[in-house]
């Protein structure tokens, strides 16, 4: 991106500001649009003409009865006097995605100037790459930077289908896309060992091909969070009435024995922090992770595992963190995932290299105060797994 000379020219950037919002529009979390401000910044301190286009929620799956969309919710005019005070100037906003309007809009910036079009997905062929749609943002701007890691696993016509429509010395990634992929690939490619990899949250389901992944090439995979109890019960542990996917049962015993296979170190937690009910003020007691009886359930990683696993953190040079250990929401049962947070903030301290991915791990460190202590916080959430899965992400194929 720096090669390229902005100087008068429309700039059409996709970012990914699609940031949750409270029941009065306000913005609860901006870190995704602090993090394409080096992108934002770079394009109009050159002299560039910022036209920014993000998607924001998934309007068509929250219809109006009478089978409109919502734009008073899902508008992304919520975000301009936001985005209007992180650059400290004033946002120009225009009420659609493409057409003659906004293009009529862009036309009229003068240099330094910024421009938020309308929600992508307010236009029904976002969602499916329409080349018409993708030609009529083309309109938008004289070169595109691509700067959504958090929507490039979407072949959607703003992240891949528009690229098509530039020339390759007219589009580029912006800055946080390229740290994201240059982070992922510290991991990915040629880490400094021991590698530990440390993966919770709720079901197995859902990191089925990432543990596959990870498997081949870890040196350590820590399993936490609900879905450690799908490996419990895989290995005749009674798990009361902890989360499990019983059909995933032999899914979690093949990893198993795919981890003892390839010499990979597997730890699940020995003891859990158990609960009679799914509530914070549930009655609490630790048990061993495997003789949980029958009306309690796990809803942390209990303190012999939190020793051991941060013993084995400590003692990584390369971390991955995806997932938290428990139900970190309620306060009596955040304690396995904060100690994780320290686990690898110490680490990082003593020279690890750290990487928090994945929507929920995000949010963990986020609350715990401790995400400027670690190496790196994607804002991807799918979008990073799918990275580490070794999947090609669609917006950053077309841009190839
Ligand atoms: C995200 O929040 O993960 C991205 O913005 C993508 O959103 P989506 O899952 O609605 O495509």
């Amino acid at each position: 991106m720096d090669q390229i000379n902005f100087q008068n020219k429309r700039v059409l950037v996709r970012v990914d500001f699609n940031v949750p919002l409270n029941g009065d529009y306000k913005i609860t979390d901006d870190t995704r649009m602090r993090a394409a401000l080096p992108t934002i910044k770079h394009i109009i301190d050159h002299g560039g003409k910022a036209i920014l286009m993000s998607h924001l929620g998934r309007p068509m799956k929250k219809l109006l009865p009478d089978g409109s969309i919502d734009r008073n919710r899902f508008t992304l005019r919520h975000l301009v006097n936001h985005l209007s005070e992180l650059l400290a100037k004033p946002v120009f906003f225009v009420d659609e995605t493409v057409g003659e309007k906004a293009t009529a809009m862009s036309h009229k910036l003068s240099p330094g100037e910024v421009l938020i079009v309308e929600n992508t997905r307010f236009e029904a062929g976002e969602k499916k790459g329409d080349e018409k749609l993708a030609e009529a943002m083309a309109e938008l701007g004289d070169v595109y930077i691509n700067d959504a890691f958090g929507t490039a696993h979407r072949a959607h016509a703003s992240t891949t289908t528009v690229a098509n429509y530039f020339d390759q010395e007219a589009k580029s990634f912006g800055f946080l896309m390229q740290k994201e992929i240059e982070n992922a690939n510290k991991v990915l490619h040629g880490p400094t060992r021991p590698l530990t990899a440390i993966i919770g949250g709720a079901k197995v389901s859902d990191k089925i091909l990432l543990l596959e992944k990870l498997i081949d090439f870890v040196d350590n995979l820590i399993v936490g969070g609900g879905m450690a109890y799908t490996f419990m019960k895989a290995q005749g542990g009674n798990i009361g009435k902890s989360l499990v996917e019983n059909d995933k049962l032999d899914l979690a015993s093949k990893l198993i024995e795919k981890a003892a296979a390839k010499g990979v170190r597997l730890l699940l937690p020995e003891d859990s922090l158990v609960a009679d009910a799914f509530s914070n003020e549930a009655e609490r007691k630790t048990t061993s992770s495997k003789a949980i009886s029958e009306d309690w359930m796990g809803l942390d990683i209990g303190k012999q595992a939190i020793q051991q696993f941060s013993e084995v953190i400590k003692n990584s040079s390369t971390l991955l963190w995806n997932g938290p250990m428990g139900v970190f929401e309620f306060s009596n049962f955040a304690a396995g995932t904060n100690a994780i947070a320290q686990a690898v903030a110490d680490a990082t301290q003593n020279g690890a290299f750290s990487l928090v991915g994945g929507g929920d791990s995000v949010a963990a460190v986020n609350k715990s105060g401790l995400a400027d202590k670690v190496s790196y916080v994607s804002t991807g959430g799918g979008a990073m797994l799918e990275f580490l899965e070794g999947k090609e992400l669609p917006g950053i194929k077309a841009m190839n």
